[in-house]
C-alpha cells in the first residue's frame, strides 16, 4: 500500500500529468484538498473509489483515513492544488507518514504561478530586466513569515515577485512594494488561473487598487516586476547566430569541437 501525493495543477483538468492521472485511476481512494481541486481530475478516479474531501479534515482525521486505507492495504491519491512543493501542507502529511513507516511518492503539479505566467502569455525572466522570480505570500492566519521573509527585503532585489494566498492585502502590498519598484512598476493579478472564468488584470503600481473588483477574492496571484508586458528588453546570447555552443559548433576554434 502507498500513498500517491499528486500536484493536481492550477485548475484546468487537463493540467494534470500524465503520471498523475495514471496513479488517480489506479486507487480505491481519493483525498482531495477542498475546492481548488477540479471535478474533471476526480472524473480520473475509478467506478467505487472512495473518494474524500479533506478541506473540512484536521491533519489527525487525514492521517486516519490514511491508516484506514493502509488498514486495508488500498492505494491511496492524495491531490493537492497546483504543485506540492509551495504551500501544500505536504511536508506535515509526510513527517507523519515516515514515522508511521507507510510508503509514499511525491508527483509534481502545474504550479500556480506558471499557469498565471502561460495566460499572461509571459516569460518572467527578461534578459536585461529581472533574472529571478520570487514565489512568496504575506503572513496569514495559518502560517507566519520568518523575520527575514519580508515583501520589502525581495524588492530590494528587483526580482520578479509572484505574491500567493494575499490578494484580500493588497493596500499593504503596494504601499510596501511602491518604493522600491516605483509607482510606475507594472502588475499583473490572475484570479483563478487556467480556469473557464479566470480573469486578468494589467495595471502599475500606482493603479492597481482601484482596477480590482472585489469578487477578485481567494485564488489569486499579485505578480509584480519590469518584466510584464514589457517590450523592451534584451534577447538572449543562447540562439544568436555568433554563439559557440555545444550542439551548434561555430568559428574556426569551437569550444566543443565534437559535438553532434
Ligand atoms: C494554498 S496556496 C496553493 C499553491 C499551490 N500549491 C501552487 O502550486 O500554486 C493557494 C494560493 O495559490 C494561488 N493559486 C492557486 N491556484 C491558483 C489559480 N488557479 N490562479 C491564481 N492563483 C492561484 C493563490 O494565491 C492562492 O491563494
Amino acid at each position: 500500500m502507498t500513498v500517491h501525493f499528486i500536484g493536481a495543477g492550477p485548475g484546468a483538468p487537463d493540467l494534470l500529468t500524465l503520471r498523475g492521472r495514471d496513479l488517480i485511476a489506479a486507487c480505491p481512494v481519493c483525498l482531495y484538498a477542498g475546492s481548488l481541486v477540479p471535478e474533471g481530475v476526480l472524473a480520473h478516479c475509478p467506478p467505487g473509489a472512495r473518494i474524500v474531501n479533506t478541506a473540512p479534515l484536521s491533519l489527525e482525521e487525514i492521517i486516519a483515513e490514511i491508516g484506514a486505507a493502509h488498514a486495508e492495504g488500498k492505494d491511496v491519491a492524495r491531490l493537492h492544488s497546483g504543485d506540492l512543493s509551495i504551500w501544500s501542507a505536504m511536508g506535515e502529511q509526510l513527517r507523519r507518514l515516515r514515522a508511521l513507516g507507510i510508503p509514499f511518492t511525491v508527483t509534481p503539479g502545474v504550479p500556480s504561478f506558471s499557469a498565471a505566467a502561460a495566460a499572461l502569455e509571459a516569460e518572467l525572466t527578461l534578459p536585461g530586466l529581472a533574472q529571478s522570480v520570487v514565489l512568496t505570500r504575506t503572513p496569514g492566519r495559518a502560517s507566519a513569515m520568518p523575520d527575514g521573509e519580508k515583501l520589502a527585503a525581495f524588492a530590494a532585489t528587483g526580482a520578479v515577485l509572484a505574491i500567493h494566498l494575499s490578494i484580500h492585502l493588497l493596500d499593504k502590498v503596494v504601499a510596501e512594494l511602491t518604493p522600491h519598484y516605483g509607482a510606475g512598476c507594472p502588475v499583473a493579478i490572475v484570479w483563478r488561473a487556467s480556469w473557464p472564468d479566470q480573469r486578468i488584470i494589467r495595471a502599475t503600481l500606482a493603479t492597481l487598487e482601484g482596477a480590482v473588483g472585489s469578487e477578485m477574492e481567494r485564488t489569486a496571484l499579485i505578480l509584480v516586476g519590469k518584466t510584464l508586458g514589457a517590450a523592451e528588453f534584451d534577447e538572449s546570447r543562447l540562439y544568436a547566430a555568433d554563439y559557440d555552443r555545444r550542439y551548434r559548433p561555430v568559428g574556426a576554434e569551437p569550444r566543443y569541437p565534437e559535438a553532434p
